[in-house]
């Protein structure tokens, strides 16, 4: 028998056998990304030995008809393609299907067998990965029903449980904090992955890298140096089909509360004092903790909401937000939201940074733009009006690389200033394409590590800054006048106002 405190090696890292049960197995996330990022890390030998795969859901289907869909979905999902037989039938060789609704007892008893007899074979620990990918309503029965069936106590051969909780995480500050208790009355912190795929991006994770592991950056990282800063997550989809979910939550809840405000937090961030989860996730929660907090002068002047009306995407017309199909009549839901944030802090007083997030946006790319202060004196005043500033970006995606904007002279007698670009390009430099943000995430929940899974304290400091703005919103009701930006466009006028009054010039063009 295996000894059950010998981890099991197998040839790149220390892994133990693993288990993971996707709860909300026949929707869309399970289907593009979760079983194909599973089968990526297949492909590049990654996952643990005797990884099997339990998908939970409410319709019926048997085993091997539900392993056939998985196939397909792979097959047109997977960034790996053609599918690769060999394996493909390794991997899928431990796959079950139960089914059941969440609050039934009889299909957790079921669940409790197949891991039962599972751990019974591995003869030593199992881990099990509980992933919630269900609507979120469900969230708090699943945890109570597997707490009851006992499956997140540690197993008798010693293997740990933890759950994965996809977004949205709350709708507001309070369900948010409802949702954590609940949780913590079925599990302990250390237990709960509260997933936001923007921090499995490579890119993203690169930005600690890049920030920490160089000497050259840190010490220009403050407001002695940085003008400021722009955060652009911008989409050139619509709602797509999700207009049910979309126009209940908007902009503000799917996207900058989570993903806008995580990116803030990694540019803004003190050095932790080591790269560990609760190191990492202590900074950010100070970055949260830091953000002014926003005065009634800033919801009306700082922020700004707008919907997309009709207009045209790539070459091709599309119709407005309200023309949509399952978009409520006359809804105000924002597609689109920008605002000014400060940073009370010592590194970061005076330094405005801008974010923006919007659907239906002229290109689908996401950026971080740090503005540098010009020089203290105008040397070349008499030969050139202005000097461009220094902007070292990140693109987070789609086109992953850094660059660095600065002056030189070109070529000849007379003195000119032009802005050039040093760059650096994922693709050029390491001739591979980055994983899917989603094969990270899972494999650092199989493997126990929380540094890029969000913790209790942060989502809530998260939902607590953006509160006034959600309840200001509420407070101007239905008859709230919203502004429109055509559909393709770079978003609303009200948008690039607001950076010229912060900034003194326009957004920077992506
Ligand atoms: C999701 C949002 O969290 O992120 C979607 O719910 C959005 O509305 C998506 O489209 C964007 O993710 P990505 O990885 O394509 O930038």
């Amino acid at each position: 028998m295996h000894n059950p405190f010998e981890p099991v090696r197998d040839g790149r890292t220390l892994h133990t056998p693993c288990v993971a049960i996707i709860f909300g197995a026949t929707g869309d996330l399970t289907k593009r990304k979760l079983v194909p990022a599973l089968y990526n890390l297949a492909v590049d030998g990654l996952l643990p030995p005797r990884f099997s795969l339990i998908s939970f859901a409410r319709r019926d289907y048997s085993s091997d008809a539900f392993r056939e869909e998985l196939r397909l979905s792979v097959s047109s999902f997977s960034r790996r393609k053609p599918l690769r037989d060999d394996v493909w039938e390794e991997f899928s060789s431990r796959f079950h299907y139960c089914q059941g609704n969440f609050d039934e007892d009889r299909a957790f008893v079921r669940l409790s067998e197949i891991i039962k007899q599972m751990e019974d074979e591995v003869g030593g620990p199992l881990n099990r990965i509980f992933y919630f990918a269900t609507a979120p309503e469900f969230f708090e029965i699943i945890a109570r029903k597997l707490s009851e069936h006992k499956l997140l106590s540690a197993s008798p051969y010693g293997g740990e449980a933890r759950v994965v909780v996809e977004k949205p995480f709350g709708h507001d500050l309070d369900s948010a904090r409802a949702l954590n208790i609940s949780l913590l009355q079925c599990m302990e912190e250390r237990q709960i992955f509260r997933i936001d795929h923007y921090l499995g991006k490579e890119t993203v994770q690169n930005l600690l890298i890049f920030r920490f592991a160089n000497g050259i950056f840190e010490p220009i990282w403050n407001h002695k140096y940085i003008h400021h800063i722009e955060i652009s997550v911008c989409e050139s989809l619509g709602v797509e089909g999700r207009a049910g979910f979309f126009d209940q939550a908007g902009v503000l809840r799917d996207i900058v509360q989570n993903h806008v405000l995580q990116l803030l937090c990694l540019v803004a961030l003190e050095p932790p004092v080591a790269f560990e989860a609760d190191a990492v996730r202590d900074e950010k929660v100070k970055v949260l903790r830091s953000l002014r907090p926003l005065s009634n002068e800033c919801l009306s002047r700082k922020v700004v909401r707008a919907q997309y009306g009709t207009g045209s995407v790539a070459g091709k017309t599309v119709p407005g937000y309200l023309q949509e199909p399952g978009v409520g009549a006359g809804s105000t839901t924002e597609t689109f939201f920008a605002m000014q944030v400060a940073i009370d802090n010592w590194r970061w007083a005076g330094v405005p940074i801008f974010i923006r997030a919007g659907k239906r946006l002229a290109k689908r790319v996401t950026d971080i733009s740090i503005f540098f202060r010009q020089v203290p004196f105008g040397l070349f005043s008499n030969h050139v009006e202005q000097v461009a500033e220094n902007v070292l970006s990140f693109q987070i995606q789609p086109d992953e690389g850094i660059a660095l904007k600065f002056v030189a002279k070109p070529p000849g007698s007379r003195v000119r200033i032009q802005p050039v670009n040093m760059e650096f390009s994922y693709g050029s430099s390491f001739g591979v394409e980055p994983p899917d943000a989603y094969e990270r995430l899972l494999l650092d929940a199989m493997k126990g590590d929380a540094t890029l899974f969000t913790r209790k304290d942060e989502i809530e400091a998260a939902w607590s800054y953006v509160s006034p703005i959600i309840n200001s919103w509420r407070e101007q009701g239905a008859g709230a006048v919203v502004p429109s930006y055509d559909a393709g466009s770079w978003g609303p006028y009200e948008a690039e106002h607001l950076l010229f009054e912060g900034a003194g010039k326009g957004w920077r063009r992506l």
